[in-house]
């Protein structure tokens, strides 16, 4: 684990990479909490299908998992996303503490940007932790608008052009018939 100079109540803040399928329940249960439980997320867009090839960040208050982010790597960016973190443990920096260690952990293997989707109200979140709107309008319609956001993993150097389209990295993993294969997809 990471501790860092930061405790609550003795407790020392800490973030861990989920090494075991134990660690990555912990995070499951954090984000099923907040995006399930609190903010009314169904369950199937939350668990995606995108879990297994992620890796997860999770924050620990002394013993206990209380926030939780994946990432996603792709060819030019590093994804973090579903980023919780408990709402009893909100307001000690440690959604802050999870992006920093995420941003390490890009930095640790090449990567240069990091790039995320956020809904419309939380926007000035990833602002305030150094991150900007890709493009000045938000994309897609109805209820979830999405933001893409975006920041150099090291803040001294310029964002490199790349395009991150929505349509890749947002979608879902597709249910897949009995053979194996997308549903709907013809038969030989
Ligand atoms: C967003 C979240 C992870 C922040 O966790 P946290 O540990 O409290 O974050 P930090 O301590 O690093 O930052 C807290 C600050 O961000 C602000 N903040 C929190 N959510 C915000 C939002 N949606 N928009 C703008 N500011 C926000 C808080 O008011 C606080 O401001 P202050 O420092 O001026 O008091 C947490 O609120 C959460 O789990 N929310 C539910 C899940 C969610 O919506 N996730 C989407 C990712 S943004």
């Amino acid at each position: 684990m990471t501790a860092i100079a930061q405790s609550i109540d003795g407790e020392i803040i800490a973030t861990k990479l989920a090494m075991r399928m134990e660690d990555s329940l912990q995070a499951f249960a954090v984000r099923a909490a907040c995006f399930v439980g609190e903010l009314g997320v169904p369950y199937s867009e939350e668990f995606d299908g995108h879990d297994f090839g992620a890796t997860h960040v999770i924050a620990y208050v002394g013993e206990e998992p209380v926030g939780a982010v994946r990432v996603r790597w792709f060819q030019s960016f590093a994804m973090p996303e579903r980023l919780a973190v408990i709402q009893r443990y909100r307001g000690h920096n440690i959604g802050q503490l999870l992006l920093e260690r995420c941003r390490k952990l890009a930095e640790s293997r090449g990567c240069n940007m990091l790039y995320t989707q956020s809904l419309p109200q939380d926007v000035k979140y990833w602002e305030k932790h150094g991150w900007r709107r890709l493009v000045a309008e938000d994309a897609g319609g109805g209820a979830k608008r999405i933001v893409a956001m975006v920041r150099a993993v090291d803040p001294s150097k310029p964002l490199p052009e790349v395009e991150a389209p929505e349509a890749v990295v947002l979608r879902r993993e597709q249910p897949l018939d009995a053979s194996g294969l997308p549903l709907g997809t013809p038969s030989n």
